[in-house]
């Protein structure tokens, strides 16, 4: 199935040249904001706020516990574009149409991207509310055939094997991990991995992902680190582990979308921190 038709070059241009039309500036980095942590894009100062309901062709988020509005301005005096809210291929998108705002904060002149979302907790030492730094990660979805750039190549956006090993730059972890340690923050890092929810895990494939070296799941952030390293983002990814993954038959917590809002929106000013200062150290170089 050719899955990208929709989203070609010419459509993302069209996207961009409105969006240039409103915001004077050029955003330096693009950033995600996941499940509850929409709060980062309050902190932008000079904000400029555009509803994707207001762009053409944009999708609409349809989750509770994300706003729907791409936010311009300063953070930490970096031009920064942010998503507050993101399209996650269980509302019935493509990974394609879920990632391809990606391409157009690329468009628009970012060169960094910074994806964040909620995550379970596989590894056995996590505990809620600690905050990962994805090292790397298993994309389902993709091994399932369901990678955002099947199909037509449009050689403009990037090649057509790119490599994706090295998709979260080992430079910008070791900074985020410098400031973490500033901050006195443990700092978790691990393997996320992407499933296509909307089901919470069983038991058995928790089990089964923490045999395969797993230390966060979620349902988001790889599509998006794919068009990503596609594009030539240097990228930095952290999860937020907001509930810990059942193991045994005979637990009684299960995974809530309640839970995960609630611990999420209460953590978020530490990994708001994080990013915050991450950015300005961007601003140094
Ligand atoms: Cl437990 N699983 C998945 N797939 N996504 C999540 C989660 C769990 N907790 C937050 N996001």
């Amino acid at each position: 199935a050719i899955t990208n038709r929709f989203y070609t070059y010419e459509r993302v241009e069209e996207i961009v040249a409105f969006i240039q039309n409103i915001v004077p500036t050029k955003p330096e980095i693009a950033i995600i904001c996941g499940s509850g942590l929409g709060g980062l894009a309050e902190l932008v100062v000079n904000k400029i706020v555009i509803p994707y309901a207001d762009i053409p062709h944009f999708p609409k988020s349809t989750v509770v516990g994300h706003r729907s509005n791409l936010v311009f301005g300063a953070l930490n005096g970096v031009y920064v574009v942010c998503m507050q809210g993101r399209f996650h291929p269980y509302e019935g998108y493509t990974t394609a149409t879920c990632a391809f705002p990606v391409r157009v904060m690329r468009m628009l002149g970012a060169h960094t991207l910074i994806v964040t979302c909620a995550a379970g907790g596989i590894n056995k030492d996590y505990s809620v509310g600690d905050i990962m730094l994805i090292k790397d990660h298993l994309n389902f979805p993709s091994m399932a055939g369901n990678n955002p750039l099947i199909g037509h190549n449009d050689e403009r956006f990037g090649p057509r094997f790119p490599p994706v090993g090295h998709a979260y730059d080992r430079q910008y972890s070791s900074q985020m991990k410098q400031v973490a340690k500033k901050h006195n923050l443990q700092l978790r890092e691990g393997i996320y991995c992407a499933l296509g929810g909307p089901c919470y895990e069983t038991i058995a494939e928790i089990n089964m992902l923490r045999l395969l070296g797993c230390d966060a799941v979620g349902m988001s952030v790889v599509h998006e680190v794919t068009l990503g390293a596609h594009c030539g983002f240097r990228m930095l990814g952290l999860a937020l582990i907001t509930n810990k993954c059942l193991s045994e038959y005979d637990s009684t917590v299960e995974a809530l979308h309640e839970d995960v809002i609630r611990i999420s929106e209460l953590k978020a000013n530490e990994l708001q921190q994080l990013i915050l200062d991450f950015v300005g150290l961007l601003k140094q170089n």
